[in-house]
């Protein structure tokens, strides 16, 4: 069976979650990036939201991104997945960026996306060199003809428990793609973008709660926090705006390809007993980019299982 075939199309209305509070992920791990086609049951959900008895139904659009454009990395698969199909479904096109050994992940989703009447251009490119995130805007910009919204959701983490046990060239390749990354597509894409457009920029609980076992990774996403604030009070005057998402335990592949058994066995500790779904952080990227967030700039949403964070 090849990879994408095994992608199991949800029912709608009325399908149990099989994430009930205090329900622990399987536990399974992956080569890094990881693949969201190899990921066991229950498989991540992309285009449904949690109703209140468990179970889910379909998102429901509104038109709201109708004609936009939108870069988002990280695309192929988990949150980035997630956010090109609820982008589809409000009206906006997409380009997805992301690493070559995700290609089957990044079709699957341009088959997802392009369901629904929008199109959906892939890019697979290492973010970690500087030209390389230059070719991504000019490429948006060729294919697209703009940019209005940049999703900066691309990420690498390796977990370790101790400073001693982390080498300089995993804290230089997490920098290269949590943070300088972010820094050169922003810098290259805000002379493309014009009053109205959104940067929207993805963080983790982890700098909120300074996870140990993550020091590197945690460190970037806190760098990603102060560059949403500073790069926010400086575009304003542009009429642009940039904020920022900060998930809490996501079921994606980023977690069987780089958690630790023990991590994974304690992926649902947070208030709201289980981990989230990509969907439920989508959401937060569909308000972020479109006119229902208009006086919020600079700021941080947290879809992390009801975890309290000061600021
Ligand atoms: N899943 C969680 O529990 C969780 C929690 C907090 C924050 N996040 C954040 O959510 C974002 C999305 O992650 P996800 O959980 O959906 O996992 P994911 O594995 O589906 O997505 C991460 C993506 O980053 C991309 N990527 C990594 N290195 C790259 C590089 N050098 N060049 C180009 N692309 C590269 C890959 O395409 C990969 O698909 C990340 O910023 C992550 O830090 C996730």
């Amino acid at each position: 069976m090849s990879p994408i075939s095994q992608y199991v199309e949800r029912p709608a209305t009325g399908a149990k979650s099989q994430f009930e509070p205090g329900h622990k992920i399987p536990i399974q791990h992956m080569d890094k990036p990881g693949l969201e086609s190899e990921m066991a049951d229950p498989k991540p959900v992309y285009d449904q939201i949690p109703t209140e008895d468990g179970g889910y139904q379909p998102y429901k659009p509104a038109g709201k991104l109708k004609g936009k454009r939108a870069i988002i990395t990280g695309g192929d698969s988990g949150i980035g997945r997630a956010t090109a199909i609820l982008y589809a479904m409000e009206g906006a096109s997409s380009m997805i960026v992301y690493l070559p050994e995700e290609e089957t992940d990044a079709q699957e989703t341009k088959r997802l996306v392009e369901k629904h009447g929008t199109k959906c251009h892939c890019l697979a490119i290492d973010l970690r060199k500087r030209e390389n995130c230059k070719k991504v805007i000019d490429t948006a910009v060729q294919t697209m003809g703009g940019i209005d919204i940049l999703i900066n959701n691309a990420a690498f983490q390796n977990m370790l428990s101790d400073i001693s046990e982390l080498s300089e060239e995993q804290w230089e390749r997490t920098f290269d793609t949590n943070i300088h990354s972010f820094f050169y597509l922003s810098k290259y894409a805000l002379p493309h973008m014009k009053r109205g457009s959104t940067i929207i920029n993805c963080s983790s609980v982890n700098p909120y709660i300074g996870r140990g076992d993550l020091l590197d990774y945690t460190s970037t996403k806190g760098a990603i926090v102060a560059f949403t604030r500073a790069l926010s009070n400086q575009q304003l005057k542009n009429g642009i705006r940039v904020n920022c998402v900060c998930p809490g335990p996501i079921w994606t592949p980023l977690i069987p390809s780089t958690m630790q058994t023990s991590a994974m066995d304690q992926f649902h500790a947070v208030p709201i007993g289980r981990p989230g779904q990509p969907s439920e952080v989508a959401t937060c990227f569909v308000f972020l980019a479109s006119q229902d967030s208009s006086y919020i700039a600079g700021q941080c949403l947290h879809p992390n299982g009801g975890v309290m964070v000061n600021g």
